[in-house]
């Protein structure tokens, strides 16, 4: 019997999980169906009680039912607790486990796909909202020399840093505090991209050889990138390989197959160019 899987937000037209996990179970010859639902936005649970009871195995979860999800679950993994967000599900009798693969996701494509690894480096993840809380561990498990979390409000910065701490060397700093210093792999976690707006950082943080990651997909050439090429960087991405290793993660959690990543980042690679119509920085 084929087994059925979805993905749930609102709106959801724009989601690519059933292309990703779609081409996944043909390449792994995996018996999969993958929907989208658009979920009702005062009724997550009532969604999701239908399709467990209509056979479902298992969720993704996008915006805006990520914190839904999280109160949903039964069981949440170490680092859907720390992100406070959930984009995973698997479905397990009355079980619910939860999980986010997001930070994991980016840090494959960093580590395999772009051949960054992140031990030893200095490392600054620009925001501290949800998408760099996801980060936050499986970074500072790869061992950087440093990883400096800049935020806007401060406070954010320095609680999320406060979180890592444990776990290795961390601190949070105010935009302003960049200056006179530089990284070797600068992330844009901030959802600046979203609205064509650059955060406040100086052009001086990208050291030689640097890799300037902006979290956001299918923007093109972002003002944060093209801060970044401006100041010389030639190994940009942006997170589309984010996009299709967060899939796989799930796919292998609920398929016990890894899939292979290429054909999906070939196939949704938006290229980096400066969109048509942007007024220049
Ligand atoms: P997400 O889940 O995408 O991370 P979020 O939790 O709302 O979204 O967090 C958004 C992040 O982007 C925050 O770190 C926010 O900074 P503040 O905490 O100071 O608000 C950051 N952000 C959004 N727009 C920004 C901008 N124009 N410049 C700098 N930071 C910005």
């Amino acid at each position: 019997m084929t087994d059925r899987y979805a993905v749930i937000g609102n709106p959801i037209q724009q989601s690519k999980s059933p292309l990703i996990h779609g081409m996944f179970a043909q390449a792994t010859g995996q018996d999969i169906e993958y929907t989208a639902i658009e979920g009702p936005l005062d009724r997550f649970a009532g969604a999701v009680d239908a399709f467990r009871a209509a056979g479902g195995l298992g969720l993704n979860i996008t915006a805006p039912f990520k914190l839904d999800a999280f109160a949903y679950a039964t069981e949440r993994s170490e680092r859907a607790q720390l992100a406070g967000a959930v984009n995973a599900m698997k479905f397990d009798g009355e079980r619910v486990l939860a999980e986010n693969f997001d930070g994991v996701g980016l840090l494959r494509d960093v580590t395999h796909n772009l051949g960054c690894p992140l031990k030893g480096k200095r490392v600054l993840l620009l925001g501290a909202g949800g998408a760099a809380r996801g980060a936050l561990l499986p970074f500072l498990g790869q061992d950087p020399a440093e990883l400096v979390i800049a935020n806007r409000s401060i406070d954010k910065a320095h609680e999320l840093a406060a979180i890592g701490a444990r776990q290795g060397r961390v601190r949070g700093c105010a935009y302003v505090e960049l200056v006179g210093q530089s990284f070797d792999v600068v992330f844009n976690a901030t959802s600046a991209s979203l609205r064509g707006e650059l955060p406040p950082v100086p052009a001086t943080v990208f050291a030689p050889n640097c890799l300037a990651y902006e979290l956001a997909y299918g923007k093109g050439l972002t003002p944060f990138l093209r801060l970044a090429s401006n100041a010389g960087v030639k190994q940009l991405a942006d997170g589309v390989g984010m996009l299709a290793e967060q899939a796989a993660e799930a796919f292998v959690w609920w398929r016990g197959v890894r899939p292979d990543t290429r054909a999906v980042i070939d196939k949704l690679t938006v290229p980096l160019v400066w969109a048509t119509g942007c007024t220049e920085l």
